[in-house]
């Protein structure tokens, strides 16, 4: 199956519309209706000067939507989605080697990628983390939920010099100070 990645161009509101309220989005708090799609494309939301959006193709159909934004800060942040019957294929983990490589190649100022994700989005967790993405943050009880179940919220990043490299650097999170001992 070939993957590839194209630019969401002006003409495609329509199937991005389908596309967002075609299928559910678990991780995602409230979807917007057609219409609310419809005027946020056509008011520049999905390509500007801090955001762009690309079509996953999978075997030449729209299998998901990559949106990259804040392109104007050294830390952008992006939006992946998978449509619901082509998850669990490898397209969400190789969407993510995409997209770092893109930032990395096209924007020289960009020295993070960050991603924050629940901590029961599994498979989002395993395509970072196959992807050098290291866990950087553990936020407890932060992302509440319709239904008023509070989930942790999981940080991570990618450092430019650690895609270079191919390695991946962790946190010290050993830097608090010895405790004393009375
Ligand atoms: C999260 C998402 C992008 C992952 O993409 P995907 O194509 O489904 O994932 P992949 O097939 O690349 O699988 C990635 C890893 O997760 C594992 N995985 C896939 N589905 C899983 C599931 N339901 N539960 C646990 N692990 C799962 C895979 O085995 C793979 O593990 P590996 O790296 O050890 O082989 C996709 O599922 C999706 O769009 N979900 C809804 C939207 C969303 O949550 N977006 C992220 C918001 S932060």
């Amino acid at each position: 199956m070939t993957i590839e990645f194209a630019p969401y161009s002006s003409g495609d509101a329509d199937a991005l519309a389908d596309f967002l309220t075609g299928n559910d989005w678990p991780f995602h708090a409230g979807t917007q209706d057609a219409e609310t799609v419809r005027r946020r494309a056509e008011n520049g939301l999905y390509w500007n000067d801090e955001s762009r959006t690309f079509w996953v193709l999978a075997g030449g159909e729209r299998a998901g939507l990559v949106r990259l934004q804040d392109l104007a800060d050294d830390t952008p942040m992006f939006d992946l989605r998978i449509r619901a019957d082509r998850r669990g294929q490898g397209l969400g983990t190789a969407a993510v080697a995409w997209l770092t490589s893109y930032l990395f190649t096209e924007f020289a100022h960009i020295t993070r990628i960050e991603a924050t994700t629940r901590q029961d989005n599994h498979a989002m967790r395993a395509a970072l983390r196959s992807n050098g993405y290291a866990k950087e943050a553990h936020y407890r009880e932060a992302w509440p939920t319709p239904d008023g179940t509070p989930y942790d919220s999981i940080g991570y990043a990618v450092l430019r010099r650690d895609w270079i490299s191919g390695t991946v650097t962790l946190p010290d999170w050993h830097d608090e100070p010895a405790t004393r001992s009375s």
